[in-house]
């Protein structure tokens, strides 16, 4: 099984998730192959004070990542189409796309890939590799849920981020960390996050 996945992040707000995402991630022998769009750069700039000039590895260590020795993390222009996983051929685990932003969704769900986050997640869905899609928007008008539907029923994976409140969430994080856990488990991917209900 390869250690490989990929990772995008949209202008969508909750840059946070994927954050946390890459956090588990990177604290594992995972090689991650990272999408961050060019709005996905304005809201993480916005909402977690990311200037795209500085050194992204800083960025995550300063948000708590503390990376594994052997973890690579492999970040692809948004335009590159030229990038691995932008063929089927590439072969990895699947994608998370957290946060996902309409416009992104809606170009999945409709087959129109022009940049390389469109272009991976149509790959994995052609070969059936999973796709979890954490779409943020409210509410939702029928474009958007009708391109959920597309979505899904073409094979990807949609997980609105809607945390759970049972167990007593004492921060952002608690919150941000339960919505991660349930896309890891979606992937079958190890983490300590948040227990399962009835173990404790
Ligand atoms: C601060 C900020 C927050 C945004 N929040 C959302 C959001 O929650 N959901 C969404 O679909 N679009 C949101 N947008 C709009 C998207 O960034 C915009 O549609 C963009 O074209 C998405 O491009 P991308 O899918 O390539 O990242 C937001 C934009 C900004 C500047």
């Amino acid at each position: 099984m390869t250690n490989r996945i990929v990772v995008g992040i949209c202008g969508a707000s909750g840059a946070i998730y994927g954050i946390r995402l890459l956090k588990v991630l990177l604290e594992q022998p995972w090689e991650v192959h990272l999408i961050i769009s060019e709005a996905g750069k304005l809201v993480m700039a916005h909402e977690l004070g990311f200037k795209d000039n500085s050194s992204f590895e800083q960025f995550l260590e300063s948000e708590g990542v503390r990376f594994h020795e052997d973890a690579r993390l492999i970040r692809h222009a948004p335009d590159d189409l030229l990038a691995e996983s932008a063929s089927g051929s590439f072969k990895h685990k699947g994608m998370v796309i957290a946060p996902c932003s309409m416009k992104t969704l809606a170009a999945v769900a409709s087959g129109y890939a022009t940049n390389l986050m469109e272009r991976t997640a149509d790959v994995c869905l052609k070969e059936k590799r999973p796709l979890v899609m954490v779409p943020r928007e409210t509410p939702l008008n029928k474009i958007h849920i009708d391109n959920m539907i597309k979505a899904y029923e073409a094979g990807a994976i949609i997980m609105p981020p809607s945390p759970a409140f049972y167990f007593r969430p004492e921060s952002i994080n608690d919150l941000v960390d339960f919505v991660v856990a349930r896309m890891l488990d979606q992937l079958n991917i190890e983490h300590n996050l948040v227990g399962e209900w009835g173990s404790g």
